[in-house]
């Protein structure tokens, strides 16, 4: 077979044909972001002042310099994972902004550049004479040779993807290794010349530079990503820098995350009145918590019940904020409101807009007859603050241009709690856990904004929405069972628009078809169908055909993100 030479070539980020290969991506995985905007939205909010980007008081912290590494997040992770602080600043941030950090070590982080493109990025050069240990990661380590009087020069193999580490000099940062070590590596560039002072400590195939230090200094640096997961060492090798070398002490805890939040909150709320919406979601209801915590009574939790959970979503948090936790809870029963509204309606889209709409219409109703509210609490979390460009949150930006909202006196003004906003998810579940919220809240999968109505594809009705209810009730009852719902991303049953024909007994029936999707992912943008065990897939099958009413086939979705979307709508 020959190629086809006049056919275009695939652009890369394009699909086959020719469109964005992301296109119809959502932000993250709004669950609570969405409904938190609908709050900000209905309340005229002003954009958070996130200028001043203090920190929690931590004694110690680790700064990471981002040099436009896909990994520069999971360092900071990574750096947290050992109960030590860390912060994620643009690799150009001037000196004094860095030290107002205090930071007791810098991380360097990997980036596209080669140290010698134009405009390559660089960091302020007082970070090399500082006297605070640096870790120069790939691009990092490339600048510290270059920077410092060493060469750098374009490798004859690029080397990518899973490589052998040799260690010729196993103390500090390779303390307690053994010598041969798988890692992940990633690079044009490598080192031909150490500056001056420096020694190697590892070796690869193609690098005799994979791993250079001037202790003296305290200056480290390595070729390879101790932060992804095919770096099993990586870990330690991030503990030898961070407590042994640069002696940071790991007091970042989530009980001392609640303990100096909650007195934070407390100190600036005063008197005053808090509101917060809740959405079902993990941020949402770890904010709310740790509001609740520091001040009581003065904070209203508003949860408008629109119909599209999921079966005995509702019912969880009213027990658990309500009766467990005895907040101040003003459960909204819309579900009759939002279904006349969706009634008929087929396009996506458009049944977006209309639950962005009417849920902030429930929400200007209810903030009315609260009187006098001085903060709004949401659950913004880090990525959300690191990666907004404009003050304003994306989800906000998003509805903004979606929505048209008028109704509160325009001079209004809230201050914003973002209780969360130096988190990272995983953070977020560990401070839940330890405030001893229900594992179903603080382990939940994300689930959109617009619930169930995005997954019952054409128009919303409550038979079709009780239909579903049940049929994913049994996904999650049989994953769960199944030890894998911590596993997947996310995992959920699909009404589709299809009837087909079926056996039951002697009789015909004509009948609807429910999808099954779970899938595997990071951060949802992009995602792999997971392989589910067949006998859990003839399980969820066999019992979603007898338990579930109007429903005779099920099939699963083999469909990864690019090209499919993980929702159907
Ligand atoms: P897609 O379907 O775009 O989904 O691959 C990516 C992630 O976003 C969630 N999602 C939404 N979340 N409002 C939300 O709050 C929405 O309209 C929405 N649509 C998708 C989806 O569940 C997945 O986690």
């Amino acid at each position: 077979m020959t190629a086809d030479r006049t056919a275009p070539k695939p652009e890369r980020g394009r699909t086959v044909h020719g469109e964005p290969a992301n296109a119809g991506h959502r932000v993250l995985a709004p669950d609570d972001a969405e409904v938190e905007a609908y709050l900000e939205q209905a309340l005229h909010a002003p954009p958070p002042a996130r200028a001043d980007d203090g920190a929690p008081a931590e004694p110690d912290t680790v700064v990471i310099l981002d040099f436009g590494s896909q990994f520069a997040q999971l360092i900071a992770r990574r750096v947290r994972e050992l109960n030590v602080y860390s912060v994620v600043l643009p690799h150009d941030t001037p000196w004094s902004e860095i030290v107002r950090r205090r930071p007791r070590a810098l991380i360097l982080s990997g980036g596209p550049s080669s140290v010698y493109d134009e405009g390559a990025p660089h960091p302020d050069p007082a970070i090399w004479s500082a006297g605070i240990p640096v870790l120069g990661i790939c691009y990092g380590l490339q600048l510290m040779a270059h920077e410092l009087g060493g060469e750098v020069a374009p490798s004859a193999m690029r080397e990518y993807g899973p490589a052998s580490l040799q260690i010729t000099a196993g103390d500090g940062l390779f303390r307690g290794l053994e010598p041969i070590q798988p890692v992940w590596m990633s690079h044009g560039d490598q080192i031909v010349r150490p500056p001056t002072g420096f020694a190697a400590t590892a070796r690869s195939e193609t690098s005799a530079y994979a791993g250079l230090a001037d202790a003296a200094r305290g200056l480290y640096g390595i070729q390879f990503h101790p932060e992804v997961v095919h770096t099993p060492a990586g870990r330690e090798i991030l503990r030898n820098f961070v407590v042994d070398i640069a002696g940071a002490r790991p007091t970042w805890t989530p009980a001392g995350f609640v303990e100096s939040t909650i007195a934070g909150i407390r100190e600036r709320v005063g008197d005053g009145k808090v509101i917060c919406a809740l959405s079902g979601g993990v941020d949402s209801a770890v904010a709310a918590t740790l509001v609740h915590r520091a001040i009581g009574e003065q904070l209203t939790c508003i949860y408008v019940d629109h119909g599209l959970m999921r079966k005995r979503e509702s019912e969880l948090l009213r027990t658990t904020f309500a009766e467990h936790l005895g907040m101040r809870l003003v459960m909204v029963d819309a579900r009759d409101r939002f279904l006349r509204r969706l009634a008929g309606i087929e396009d996506p889209e458009e049944k977006r807009r209309i639950i962005g709409d009417e849920f902030i219409r429930v929400f200007e109703e209810e903030a009315t007859k609260l009187g006098q509210i001085d903060f709004l609490t949401q659950g913004t979390l880090y990525p959300d603050v690191i990666e907004s460009k404009t003050a304003e949150t994306k989800a906000a930006a998003k509805i903004k241009t979606h929505h048209n909202v008028g109704g509160l006196p325009a001079d209004l003004r809230f201050s914003l709690i973002e209780p969360l906003r130096y988190l990272f998810k995983d953070e977020v579940r560990n401070v839940g856990i330890e405030l001893g919220l229900p594992e179903a809240m603080v382990l939940r999968q994300p689930f959109p904004g617009p619930g169930l109505a995005i997954r019952i594809i054409g128009a919303v009705t409550a038979e079709r929405l009780e239909t579903l209810r049940q049929a994913d009730w049994i996904v999650i009852d049989e994953i769960k069972a199944a030890g894998l719902y911590r596993s997947l991303w996310q995992s959920f049953a699909i009404l589709t628009p299809v009837r087909s024909v079926g056996v039951m007994g002697d009789g015909r029936t004509y009948a609807n078809v429910v999808a099954v999707r779970a899938v595997t992912s990071e951060d949802g943008m992009t995602a792999d169908w997971a392989r589910l065990p067949y006998d859990l897939l003839a399980r969820i099958s066999s019992r979603i055909v007898n338990e579930v009413a109007g429903v005779n086939r099920v099939v699963y979705d083999i469909s990864s993100k690019p090209p499919a979307t993980i929702e159907w709508e």
